[in-house]
């Protein structure tokens, strides 16, 4: 029975597109998706229709402002993790209460740090009004670089991008959306999805065309963008948070360094505080998907469980090929 004919969730809905969008899908490439029907290729990467009728709203609608901050990834790459950071860091005012009232422990991640793309634009409206949030605004978007609204790149916002070890992107990506895919799909195998992620055919696919957009722009500009891996974050998680919020201007006075700051922020943070949190075993996003999908492992390296020797090795040439003389390194 074709998709639509079942009680599907809406991320996997169809409908509710523009015309104009409509009109753009039709001139575009096209691969089967993961989990939709179909990805189309717009400005060189890999969007499902619903993704990109919220890229072309952003695109035509958004307003950065100079105190804005973005935060970036490819996806699987740990955003509800760096969300969360984030919010943590610039709202620590929260810390001052009683710390069983931080809003991190009613609600989830996304919630707090909404995707610009798959939510603001999408689920609100074409066109939200965000003149009322208050500043600093946080937004997260998996936006490739070459699609950012112009008025990101005008303004003074900070851009901090997150990415992963491909491998472990890809194997994280796997069980997700295998989790997204409803039981009449069946789960994909993963010869089948690993083949596609090596022709760069994965949501916001080329992975290496995403990371590379922002390295390079992080080397040209890295007062605009930060450039941060998960793995890092996983193996120096003080180091990268102090690190943050100096990027963002948001150091830690010493008084804050004397009472832990650091380490409540990251302890609240942690997967083993969030995965066990109520609203993220039991909750779920407007579009349908359950926060659980969120939370699998948190750990790095769990690719040695899942891939053969033969993929590794395909897919370590294929980085290399992609990262030569970037002095980029997984
Ligand atoms: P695994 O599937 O390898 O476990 P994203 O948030 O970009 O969708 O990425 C999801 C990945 O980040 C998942 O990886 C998930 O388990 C991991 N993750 C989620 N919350 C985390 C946290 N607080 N700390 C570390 N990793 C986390």
């Amino acid at each position: 029975m074709p998709t639509s004919q079942l009680a599907v969730p809406k991320y996997l809905k169809q409908d509710e597109l523009t015309q104009e969008c409509r009109n753009l899908l039709s001139s575009l490439p096209t691969e089967k998706g993961w989990v939709t029907s179909t990805l189309y290729k717009y400005q060189g990467f890999w969007h499902p229709c619903r993704h990109l009728q919220g890229v072309l709203s952003c695109q035509k609608h958004f307003e950065a402002q100079d105190t804005d901050i973005l935060l970036v990834s490819t996806p699987k790459s740990g955003t509800t993790w760096l969300k969360a950071i984030l919010f943590a860091l610039i709202n620590r005012t929260h810390f001052l209460k009683p710390h069983d009232n931080h809003p991190l422990l009613s609600n989830n991640p996304h919630v707090l740090v909404p995707f610009l793309e798959l939510k603001l634009y999408l689920e609100k409206e074409e066109n939200p009004d965000l003149s009322s949030l208050s500043s600093p605004r946080l937004f997260s978007t998996h936006m490739p670089y070459v699609s950012l609204p112009t008025s990101v790149h005008d303004s003074q916002s900070k851009l901090v991008y997150l990415c992963r070890n491909p491998k472990d992107a890809l194997v994280s990506l796997w069980f997700f959306t295998n989790k997204l895919r409803i039981q009449e799909m069946g789960a994909s195998p993963l010869e089948e999805v690993f083949e596609k992620f090596c022709r760069g055919v994965s949501i916001y696919g080329p992975f290496w065309d995403h990371v590379l957009g922002y390295w390079e722009e992080s080397l040209k500009n890295p007062k605009k963008v930060l450039f941060l891996k998960y793995e890092e974050m996983k193996e120096q998680p003080e180091v990268h948070l102090r690190k943050l919020a100096d990027f963002l201007g948001y150091s830690f006075s010493s008084k804050e360094e004397e009472e832990r700051m650091v380490d409540g922020i990251l302890e609240i943070c942690s997967f083993e505080n969030l995965s066990k949190l109520k609203v993220n075993e039991e909750g779920k996003l407007p579009s349908g998907e359950d926060y659980s999908a969120f939370f699998r492992k948190g750990e790095v390296g769990d690719w040695k469980n899942h891939l053969t020797a033969e993929m590794v090795e395909r897919l370590d040439k294929i980085c290399e090929e992609k990262f030569d003389g970037s002095g980029l390194k997984f």
